[in-house]
C-alpha cells in the first residue's frame, strides 16, 4: 500500500473529523502530521506526530512542516485564521509542500464588507440591502446616530448588525432577537464600531441552509446541504453561536428545499466563482472556497455569508458519508481532476456539547447548571463505546477540550460533536443524542431541539408559507 504523509492544520470537531477521514483510507497508508491549538485526545491518538500551536501561527505551522518536508505529501486546513493570514501562501513560499484551502487573498470571510461589495457586483439578486459605516470617516457621534437611525427608518427597522471581521457569528446581532428598538441597535452598533467597519443590512424572513462545495481550482462539486443551528438556546432564541449542531437529509436536499432551490444556490455560487476564477491563478481556489450561509426568502435565496473553509458543525454531516477514498478525494482536488463525490444514502445528525459558559447559557439558565460538576473532567468512554458497539454509527469528536495530566477537560468553546448516522433524519437524531447523553462530566449543555421533527415542520411551514407569499405577488 502508497504510504502518504498528510498535515492537518486542525481546530475543533471540523479538524479532527479530516483527521478521522483520513486516518480510515483503505487506499493509503496515510502518516497524519497534525498542527492543533490544543492537545486533543482523538487526533493526537490518531497522528504520527501532533504539535499544539495555539495561536495557530502561520510562521510556526510553516517552518513545522518545513522540517518535516521529506515526510509530508500535502496538507489541509480545517479552521479560517490560518487561511485568511495565508498559510498557503506562506507554504508555497517556503516549502514544496501543496495545500488544501484557497490562498489569502480569497479568503473572502476576511471582510464581510469586501464579500457585500463582491456580491453586489456578481450576484445582486442575491444580496439584502446593505450599509457600510466606517469608524475612520465617523467625526461626530450624533450624525452617526442621524445617518443609522435613517437607514433604520428605510429599512422599516428590520436590520441585522455584523461586524466586518469575522467573530464566528457571534458578533451578528438581528432585530427583533437581540435588540427590540433603535437605541439597543445602535449600543450594539457602536460596541462594534470600535473594531472596525459594521455592517447594517437588511434582516430577511427564510429558512437557512448550507452550501458546501470542495473545489480543484476549476471544477466545483457541490456537497449535500446541512441545516446548521446557530443560535445558542431551543427555539432559535438566545446569542448567535459557532453553532450547535446541524442536520442532513438522506439525499442531498434538505426537507423544506426543492430542487429548484439548490440549483438556484449552485448558480449563485458558480456566478461567484467565475468571476474570482478570472483573478485567480490556476488552483488558487482549491479548497472549500465556498461554504456558503444562504436564507430561503420569498424573494428567492440570499447569501448571509460566505465562507472559504468547511462549516463546522456542517462538514460533520458530510465526512463520514463519503463513500470514496477521502485521501483521493484530496489527491484529486491537487491534481485538478476532481469532477465527482460519492455519498451514501444516508441521513445524518451533528449535536454539539458545550460548556455552561458557552452562548451565555450559564447566565440565563443558572437553575440548570450543576455547579458542583463544572470542574470534573469528561468521561468520554461510555460514548466512545456506543461508537464500538455502532460500529461507527455514532461517532464522538472531541473539540475544544484539552488533555492535561491523562484527563479531559472542556475548554471555552464547543467541547464534543457527535455525529450519527441513519435511514432517516429521526433515526440519526436519536442516535446521536444518545451518544450525547453518554458523554460525562463538566457540566456540558446541549441544544435538544436540533433535528427534531417539530422544529424540521416549522422549516417545512415556513417555507410553504414564503412560497405561497411569492406565487402571490408574481
Ligand atoms: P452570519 O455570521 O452572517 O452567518 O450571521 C449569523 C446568523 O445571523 C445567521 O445564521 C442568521 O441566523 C442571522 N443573520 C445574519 N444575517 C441576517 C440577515 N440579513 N437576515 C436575517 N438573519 C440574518
Ligand atoms: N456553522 C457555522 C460555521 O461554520 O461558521
Amino acid at each position: 500500500m502508497e504510504k502518504v504523509g498528510v498535515l492537518v492544520v486542525s481546530y475543533g470537531a471540523r479538524g479532527v473529523a479530516m483527521i478521522d477521514a483520513i486516518h480510515r483510507s483503505l487506499e493509503y497508508e496515510t502518516k497524519i502530521y497534525v498542527v492543533d491549538r490544543q492537545r486533543n485526545p482523538l487526533s493526537s491518538r490518531l497522528a504520527v506526530e501532533h504539535v499544539v500551536v495555539e495561536d495557530l501561527n502561520v510562521n510556526e505551522i510553516t517552518r513545522f512542516v518545513a522540517r518535516r518536508q521529506n515526510k509530508i505529501d500535502f496538507g489541509i486546513v480545517g479552521p479560517e485564521k490560518p487561511i485568511i493570514s495565508g498559510l498557503r501562501d506562506a507554504m508555497e513560499k517556503e516549502t514544496s509542500i501543496p495545500l488544501i484551502c484557497p490562498t489569502k487573498r480569497f479568503a473572502i470571510e476576511g471582510s464581510k464588507v469586501t464579500q457585500r461589495n463582491l456580491f453586489a457586483q456578481s450576484v445582486p439578486s442575491a444580496n439584502p440591502r446593505y450599509r457600510v459605516f466606517d469608524p475612520t470617516e465617523i467625526k461626530n457621534r450624533e450624525k452617526t446616530k442621524q445617518k443609522v437611525y435613517a437607514w433604520l427608518t428605510e429599512l422599516g427597522n428590520k436590520a441585522v448588525v455584523k461586524p466586518d471581521a469575522p467573530a464566528a457569528g457571534k458578533g451578528v446581532g438581528v432585530w427583533g432577537d437581540h435588540f427590540n428598538n433603535k437605541k439597543e441597535l445602535f449600543d450594539h452598533f457602536l460596541a462594534n464600531l470600535r473594531f472596525g467597519k459594521v455592517i447594517i443590512e437588511e434582516k430577511l424572513d427564510g429558512e437557512e441552509s448550507s452550501f458546501q462545495s470542495i473545489c480543484d481550482g476549476k471544477n466545483l462539486v457541490r456537497l449535500p446541504e446541512t441545516r446548521d443551528y446557530k443560535r445558542a438556546f431551543e427555539d432559535d432564541k438566545g446569542p448567535n453561536t459557532g453553532g450547535m449542531g446541524s442536520y442532513k437529509g438522506v439525499d442531498e436536499l434538505l426537507p423544506f428545499l426543492k430542487r429548484e432551490d439548490q440549483e438556484e444556490e449552485l448558480a449563485i455560487v458558480n456566478r461567484i466563482f467565475k468571476d474570482l476564477r478570472k483573478k485567480a491563478d490556476a488552483n488558487e481556489l482549491r479548497g472549500v472556497p465556498f461554504y456558503t450561509a444562504f436564507i430561503h426568502t420569498s424573494d428567492g435565496p440570499k447569501i448571509l455569508e460566505n465562507n472559504s473553509r468547511a462549516g463546522d458543525p456542517e462538514i460533520l454531516n458530510i465526512l463520514p458519508l463519503i463513500k470514496d477514498d477521502f485521501t483521493n478525494i484530496c489527491y484529486k482536488v491537487l491534481e485538478g481532476n476532481l469532477t465527482r463525490i460519492n455519498f451514501h444514502k444516508k441521513a445524518s445528525v451533528a449535536v454539539y456539547k458545550v460548556p455552561p459558559s458557552y452562548g451565555g447559557y450559564q447566565e440565563t439558565y443558572r437553575e440548570k447548571v450543576a455547579i458542583e460538576e463544572i470542574n470534573t473532567p469528561l468521561n468520554l468512554k461510555r460514548a466512545d463505546l456506543l461508537e464500538n458497539r455502532t460500529r461507527g454509527k455514532i461517532r464522538v469528536f472531541p473539540a475544544s477540550v484539552e488533555l492535561r495530566d491523562r484527563r479531559l477537560y472542556p475548554l471555552t468553546s464547543r467541547s464534543v460533536a457527535v455525529v450519527a448516522i441513519g435511514d432517516t433524519i429521526a433515526q440519526a437524531r436519536e442516535l446521536a443524542f444518545e451518544g450525547v447523553d453518554a458523554i460525562e462530566g463538566g457540566a456540558l449543555w446541549s441544544r435538544r431541539d436540533i433535528a427534531h421533527k417539530n422544529h424540521i415542520h416549522g422549516s417545512v411551514t415556513h417555507m410553504d408559507r414564503l412560497r405561497r407569499k411569492k406565487i402571490g405577488s408574481d
